[in-house]
């Protein structure tokens, strides 16, 4: 009997060491679900998040759904019978997301909602950029350039609610000359999961119905502008309109310095993913989280952590991404001749 019964404590001691969840007893466990890994940015989320939680003694298991709504959600299950300490989650849709909260709530796992809201629920924080700003400040910089004339709207992935903060802040700017006659809006169309494949054949519509007569797209992050600009470039145009982005992925920031994209909004992912490992710890042990603004998911005013964005641009790449070390010189400018290089 005796022997039975401790080869099943074995047996089940195996098992679960197998999820490496039982690696250390009092060791924190993160959960960390992430729509995909595809875009740059993602990619320096995790590592930065992982590298600072496991800094503070915590173990961060990471899943990527590859923008499959089914697979977060049954990841993200997974995560929580693994018996982790706090789930984060960057969701494909928010919504679907969203009821992943109550189901970790049951199991007394706080849920934060990283950089993308999860809705119509009671999560437990938010962190991410002033998203409405990043709008704003993508469309700012368009309008003084070009005040008037022929605007399409790119927009962003319809399942993200990002997405649909960018368009409310380019629309907080662009709603007067609108209004005024100053310009025109040409086209709206969202980029499914924000894939530039998606993006380049939006545009290429766009200018085929236009005859060519677009004098700013509206782009809401670098991936579709990337998309946009090539779809410009088959009809000789990159450069002679402007386009606006967001992330300040390397391939974008070689467009500005080469003249092709006008700017991004750069969101320091290095800010992002430590305060994102910060919070979750504290949310593990309990502990409370300052926070400086709260952002209603439809469900409440969730308990927010707002960063502030920043505009990139040909004359302040170096200053901003450069110094930051978010991006090397020799990467950012290695298609201009040396000569032509600014000063570091
Ligand atoms: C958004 C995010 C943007 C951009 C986009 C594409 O949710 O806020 O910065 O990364 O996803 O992944």
């Amino acid at each position: 009997m005796r022997k039975s019964i401790i080869i099943s404590i074995l047996l089940v001691l195996l098992f679960l060491g197998s999820f490496g969840v039982m690696a250390q007893d009092d060791q924190l466990v993160i959960g960390l679900s992430m729509d995909n890994l595809r875009l740059e940015r993602w990619q320096h989320d995790r590592d930065i998040f992982v590298k600072r939680a496991e800094e503070m003694g915590a173990k961060v298991l990471v899943q990527s759904a590859n923008g499959d709504d089914m697979v977060q959600m049954s990841q993200a299950e997974n995560l929580i019978t693994q018996g982790i300490d706090v789930l984060v989650v960057v969701p494909h849709n928010g919504k679907v997301m969203g009821s992943i909260v109550r189901e970790a709530h049951a199991n007394d796992v706080p849920v934060l909602a990283y950089d993308r809201m999860l809705m119509d629920s009671k999560v437990d924080y938010y962190l991410s950029f002033d998203n409405v700003r990043v709008g704003e400040l993508q469309a700012e910089f368009l309008v003084e350039r070009q005040p008037t004339g022929n605007y399409f709207l790119l927009g962003g992935s319809p399942t993200d609610n990002n997405a649909k903060l960018f368009r409310q802040g380019q629309m907080n700017i662009l709603q007067p000359y609108i209004d005024q006659g100053k310009i025109n809006i040409v086209g709206d169309q969202w980029a499914k999961d924000w894939l530039p494949q998606e993006a380049l054949s939006i545009v290429e519509n766009a200018l085929t119905a236009n005859n060519n007569n677009i004098d700013v797209i509206v782009a809401s992050n670098d991936s579709t502008a990337g998309g946009a600009i090539q779809a410009l470039a088959e009809q000789g145009l990159a450069g002679e309109v402007l386009v606006s982005g967001q992330d300040a992925d390397l391939a974008a920031c070689q467009r500005i310095v080469e003249g092709t994209q006008t700017m991004t909004v750069y969101k320091p992912i290095q800010d992002l993913a430590t305060r994102g490992a910060e919070i979750a710890v504290k949310m593990a042990k309990g502990e409370e989280v300052k926070t400086n603004g709260a952002i209603n998911n439809g469900e409440y005013d969730v308990p927010s952590v707002l960063l502030t964005p920043i505009q990139v641009h040909k004359g302040n790449m170096v200053e901003t991404v450069i110094a930051d070390g978010f991006h090397e010189m020799e990467e950012v400018y290695k298609n201009v001749p040396k000569s032509e290089w600014p000063e570091q």
